[in-house]
């Protein structure tokens, strides 16, 4: 057995995972994060970026079944998660054809997550720079897809172009901060961006 492999099983969130039939231990990211700062409200309309396996969305489901979410994801979901979950199987990086599509379909988000990771290469500046630019990609949808006051949340491993986008979420909301939630591997470079009330 690999040894990320055993770690992993003898992780904490990881075991809570499968004793409460979660379905990814990111789900425990999201629910601190939204302790702490009361993102999710009663009815939000949420779009979450990188959605699959689909822990995030249950988290939300899960806190008010009235809520609808939106979900985005190059692959496929494999978990039901009910009427109030659509889902797109599309990559972030046909930005402008995910644009149309949100613009004919109308949609307005109270909250926009994004958990979004490249597949890693084991080369940090490389993975960096993925991860820079698929949340660039994120950040964009808030200009035409979150409403004034909403909030944005949205993954990047931490590199020399995080705090340039830690500027950008600053520059259109009343309030930003970092988040390393606690179900984060301490190792990771994984780091939280959240922007609360978009100007
Ligand atoms: C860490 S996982 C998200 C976990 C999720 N928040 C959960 O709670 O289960 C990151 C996701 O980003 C997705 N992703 C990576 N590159 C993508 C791209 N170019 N377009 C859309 N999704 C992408 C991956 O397929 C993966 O499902």
């Amino acid at each position: 057995m690999k040894q990320w492999y055993k770690n992993r099983k003898k992780d904490h969130f990881y075991q809570l995972a499968k004793k409460n039939d979660v379905i990814s231990r990111a789900y425990y990211k999201l629910e601190e994060i939204d302790k702490k700062y009361q993102i999710i409200k009663n009815s939000s309309q949420v779009l979450d970026i990188g959605c699959c396996p689909g822990g995030w969305t249950q988290y939300i489901l899960n806190k008010n079944k009235n809520q609808s979410v939106v979900g985005v994801d190059i692959l496929p979901m494999e978990k039901e998660l009910g009427k109030n979950f659509t889902f797109y199987n599309l990559d972030l990086n046909e930005y402008d054809e995910i644009s149309s599509l949100f613009i004919s379909k109308e949609y307005c988000f109270d909250v926009i997550i994004s958990d979004i990771a490249p597949n890693t290469s084991g080369n940090q500046f490389l993975d960096q720079a993925n991860s820079y630019n698929l949340s660039l990609l994120s950040y964009q949808f808030i200009k035409n897809f979150l409403k004034k006051g909403g909030s944005f949340l949205v993954k990047n491993f931490q590199g020399e172009d995080t705090e340039a986008l830690f500027k950008e979420v600053k520059s259109q909301f009343k309030k930003a901060s970092y988040v390393k939630p606690n179900a984060s591997d301490k190792k990771s470079k994984e780091i939280y961006i959240l922007g609360l009330e978009k100007k």
